[in-house]
């Protein structure tokens, strides 16, 4: 028996869990394992009605008392500051030290590609984006605020052990996957001190895995590439901030942000599983958005929780209702999420 805390969060994140949970109980039942899904509505409605973002001793309980989380999305335009996401979302992926933000970018279906003449063999490799530094820290600060002499300073922090430790783990991704190929996507070009760092780290682990070409481009060159010339890649390397940018780019190629799906985790350890997408709020509680990215992202957690064989079914299941066009609006079809869920559903057998 595994533990699992779902936390919905705000907007189209609540109609996507209500699916991806959907799916969770039904590999249950075709699998023959049992999760205990526990349900915290830490979302901006809580905070703006009871002042309450992360619990105090949260982070514990976590760590304590459950094998992974599961997050549909946060953002209310009604906090416009962020406040409850920067508590919770960041909270967990800082204050849990999940460090690998892994995001696979992998086409599911020829048809769903804006790209003209590529397919599911040519756009299939995973973007491993440091998830604990970088621009994220919130280190700065605003200095003669509201007055023309302005001026906000935002740090990127990169400390050796943070930059070493996402290299690594793209490394023994590739081999362990038998990739032949690791790139890492920097701007040491210009950011001569953070980004020298990471080129010094990179070249120093690359020669650790003599049987993998570590490649290295400037991320503006991979944003270039990954459109024109996307089967160059196999496992992508980059910081927190480019890491953002570039996985919405990978999502449009996979069909859009509603197919992409991801993982914060530290190996070993709790670790907390959503969708690429945020809360869309236009879409909010109108269950018309693809669950596809939110029931993928549980897949992944179910492989990161030593299910691999369900995670694979939920994969197939997902590729059999794309193939059979029983699919929401975004990919060209006319269900709503819960059909498009519960298609889902039926095709896990
Ligand atoms: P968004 O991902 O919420 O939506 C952008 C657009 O992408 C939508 O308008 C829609 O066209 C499409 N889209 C997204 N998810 C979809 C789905 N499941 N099915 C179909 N189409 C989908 O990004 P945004 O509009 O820039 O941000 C909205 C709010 O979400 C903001 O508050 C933002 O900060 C937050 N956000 C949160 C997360 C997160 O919680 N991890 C991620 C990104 C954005
Ligand atoms: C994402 C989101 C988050 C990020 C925001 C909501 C904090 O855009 O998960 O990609 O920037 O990491
Ligand atoms: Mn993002």
């Amino acid at each position: 028996m595994k533990h699992i805390a779902v936390i919905p969060g705000d907007g189209i994140g609540v109609d996507v869990t209500r699916e991806a949970v959907k799916v969770l109980n039904r590999a249950q039942d075709v699998y023959g394992f049992k999760l205990e899904m526990t349900h915290f509505d830490w979302s901006a409605d809580k905070y703006l009605k009871e002042g309450v973002t992360l619990p105090e001793g949260a982070l514990d309980m976590f760590r304590k008392e459950y094998d992974a989380i599961y997050v549909g999305a946060f953002g209310d335009p009604r906090v416009p500051d962020m406040k409850h996401a920067e508590d919770i979302l960041l909270g967990m992926r800082f204050g849990l030290d999940l460090y690998i933000n892994l995001r696979p970018i992998k086409l599911l279906d020829d048809g769903l590609t804006p790209l003209k003449n590529r397919g599911t063999k040519e756009i299939d490799f995973v973007i491993f984006r440091e998830n604990t530094e970088g621009m994220y820290v919130k280190i700065g600060g605003i200095f003669k605020k509201d007055t023309p002499e302005e001026i906000a300073v935002q740090e990127d922090m990169n400390t050796r052990a943070g930059v070493e430790r996402i290299i690594v783990a793209a490394f023994d991704y590739a081999k362990k996957n038998g990739h032949k190929r690791v790139t890492m996507a920097d701007k040491s070009n210009v950011l001569r001190y953070g980004h020298d760092l990471w080129q010094r780290a990179f070249a120093d682990i690359a020669k650790r895995y003599p049987d993998i070409e570590a490649n290295t481009q400037f991320v503006d060159a991979v944003t270039m590439w990954m459109v024109l010339k996307p089967d160059q890649y196999d496992v992508i390397v980059t910081n927190n901030m480019f890491g953002d940018i570039i996985t919405d780019l990978g999502a449009a190629l996979q069909g859009g942000l509603g197919m992409a799906s991801s993982g914060n985790i530290h190996p070993g350890q709790v670790s907390l599983f959503e969708p690429v997408h945020g809360s869309a709020p236009k879409y909010a509680g109108k269950n018309v958005t693809n669950p596809i990215g939110a029931i993928l992202s549980a897949g992944l957690m179910l492989d990161y929780i030593g299910y691999p064989e369900a995670a694979k079914g939920v994969e197939a299941a997902v590729i059999q209702t794309i193939a059979s066009g029983e699919v929401t609006r975004d990919l060209g079809g006319n269900l709503t999420t819960t059909a498009a869920g519960d298609a889902i559903c039926e095709a896990m057998k």
